[in-house]
């Protein structure tokens, strides 16, 4: 295969990872290295879409006492993720004020709670899931930043 060729093939498997992840959405920004790497080692690294922009910089801005851990990490490295994540952030709706302060969970937003309204507390919790924060024990292809309907597969009671 030549470099044309292997480019075109490229673009097209592309294109059906965008398609997959819903026709209505915008593609997925070039992720990370410096998130994939630093924001990915303990948990999966949460998309920026998830969350707006105030919320990830208050994220960013605690990270010596992370949800009862250290997770600090180099000042420049911590800016470079933090200016990504806020570009690449879920946009406020016009007219929709945001709740103050911004949340520091995806699974205490508004659209979390509401995307997930039938699944009760305990499911959460149960050891199969390990809480609503393990988006890929439900959400088999997360790990690729892919949470379409059609992935979805809740563990065994
Ligand atoms: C040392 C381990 C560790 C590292 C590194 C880490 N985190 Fe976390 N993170 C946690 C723990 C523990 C939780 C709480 C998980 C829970 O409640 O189930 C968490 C939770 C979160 C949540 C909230 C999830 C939710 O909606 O409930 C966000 C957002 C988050 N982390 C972002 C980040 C970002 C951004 C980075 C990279 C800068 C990062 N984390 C790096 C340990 C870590
Ligand atoms: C216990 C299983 C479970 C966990 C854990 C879970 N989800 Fe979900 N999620 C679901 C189910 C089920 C739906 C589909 C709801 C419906 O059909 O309307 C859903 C819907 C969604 C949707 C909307 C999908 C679409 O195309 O409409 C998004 C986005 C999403 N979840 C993100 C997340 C994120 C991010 C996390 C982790 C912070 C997470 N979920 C954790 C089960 C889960």
């Amino acid at each position: 295969m030549n470099t044309h060729r292997i480019a075109v093939s490229l673009l097209a498997a592309l294109a059906g990872i965008t398609a997959a992840g819903g026709a209505t959405k915008a593609p997925p920004p070039a992720p990370n290295l410096a998130w994939q790497e630093e924001c990915g080692s303990c948990h999966l690294a949460y998309p920026p879409r998830f969350l707006p922009a105030a919320s990830w910089q208050r994220v960013m801005a605690g990270l010596g006492d992370h949800f009862g851990t250290d997770a600090s990490i180099e000042p420049a490295v911590a800016k470079e993720i933090t200016t990504w994540l806020a570009a690449n952030a879920r946009k406020p709706k016009a007219g929709k004020p945001e709740p103050v302060p911004p949340p520091l969970r995806i699974t205490e937003t508004r659209w979390f709670i509401g995307e997930h309204d039938e699944i009760s507390a305990a499911r959460f919790k149960s050891p199969a899931v390990g809480g609503a924060a393990n988006c890929a024990a439900c959400h088999r292809t997360a790990d690729q930043g892919n949470y379409s309907e059609r992935n979805i597969k809740l563990p065994p009671k």
